[in-house]
């Protein structure tokens, strides 16, 4: 299904995004990554020449939509088309709104939202002619806002009516729409969050949550993409979240309330 598919992944030098670009080598796919520093791209490019010699990589910020122009163009020009479109690229923030600044909270925005907005503005036309697929990685914490995390869950639920809308308007097109919810997955030991005053700051160990591996959340978006399914999720508790939610929204936004404390200080 993979081979000779060209996959676009943004945000892919490190975490679920590179592991994902591991297995999809594995199965043949052509790969384009991603991500803001040059340094990570040749260290990721190092990397996955063990499985491909197909791979080539550009650096730039999917926030901004001139570098997804260069990046659709670059995709054509090493491959001639693109056929899958991963929006993975993302920043963890946290902190509460009160203390939140202006322009932390327009940087998880810009960032998480647009940042998948504008790669998937720049590739549908490319997308269109191969009949591909997009797909937006968003996170447990985008079905219903947890405190602490107001412009995270915000920018991340943006993405589940992104992704619906879009499904709908593509059917004709004939190119897949579909939204990936990860659940808590093994971090990189220097991956980091930004809180409210948009100081990034080394993400803590969740200390009492099982992680899923990076391997297990790759493996899922690819079954995802498989099986063509519109809405995923990595871990059995990402489901009982989006169950729970959609069943009982009222309590569901009661227990928020009565276990906020418990929540905001798993950050
Ligand atoms: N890990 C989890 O438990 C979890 C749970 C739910 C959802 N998710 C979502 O899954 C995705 C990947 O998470 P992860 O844990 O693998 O994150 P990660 O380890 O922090 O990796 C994020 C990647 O995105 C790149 N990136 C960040 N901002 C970018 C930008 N503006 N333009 C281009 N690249 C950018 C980073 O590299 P540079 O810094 O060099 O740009 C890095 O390669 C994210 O969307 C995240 O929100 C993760």
């Amino acid at each position: 299904m993979f081979n000779n598919k060209v996959v676009i992944i943004t945000g892919s030098t490190q975490g679920i995004g590179l592991k994902t670009a591991e297995l999809l080598a594995q199965r043949g796919a052509l790969l384009i990554i991603n991500s803001r520093r040059p340094e990570k791209v040749q260290a990721a490019l190092a990397y996955l020449k063990q499985y491909t010699q197909h791979v080539a990589g550009l650096a730039g910020d999917v926030s901004d939509i001139a570098f997804c122009e260069e990046l659709n163009e670059f995709a054509v020009q090493q491959f001639g088309r693109i056929d899958i479109l991963i929006n993975n690229a993302g920043i963890a923030a946290g902190g509460i709104m009160m203390e939140s600044r202006a322009e932390a909270f327009k940087k998880v925005i810009d960032i998480n939202l647009l940042g998948c907005v504008y790669p998937t503005l720049a590739c549908l036309p490319e997308l269109c002619k191969r009949q591909g697929a997009v797909l937006f990685i968003g996170s447990v914490a985008g079905i219903a806002g947890l405190p602490s995390y107001s412009a995270y869950a915000a920018s991340k639920r943006a993405l589940s009516s992104l992704a619906e809308s879009l499904r709908s308007e593509l059917l004709d097109a004939g190119v897949f729409v579909g939204i990936h919810y990860p659940g808590f997955t093994e971090n990189e030991s220097d991956k980091t969050i930004m809180n409210a005053r948009g100081e990034f700051e080394i993400l803590k160990k969740r200390e009492g949550v099982k992680a899923m591996s990076r391997e297990q959340t790759a493996l899922n978006i690819i079954k995802q993409l498989e099986h063509k399914k519109f809405r995923m999720f990595s871990s059995v508790s990402a489901w009982a979240v989006y169950t729970s939610y959609r069943l009982f929204p009222n309590l569901f936004v009661w227990l928020l309330g009565r276990y906020r404390k418990k929540i905001m200080s798993m950050q």
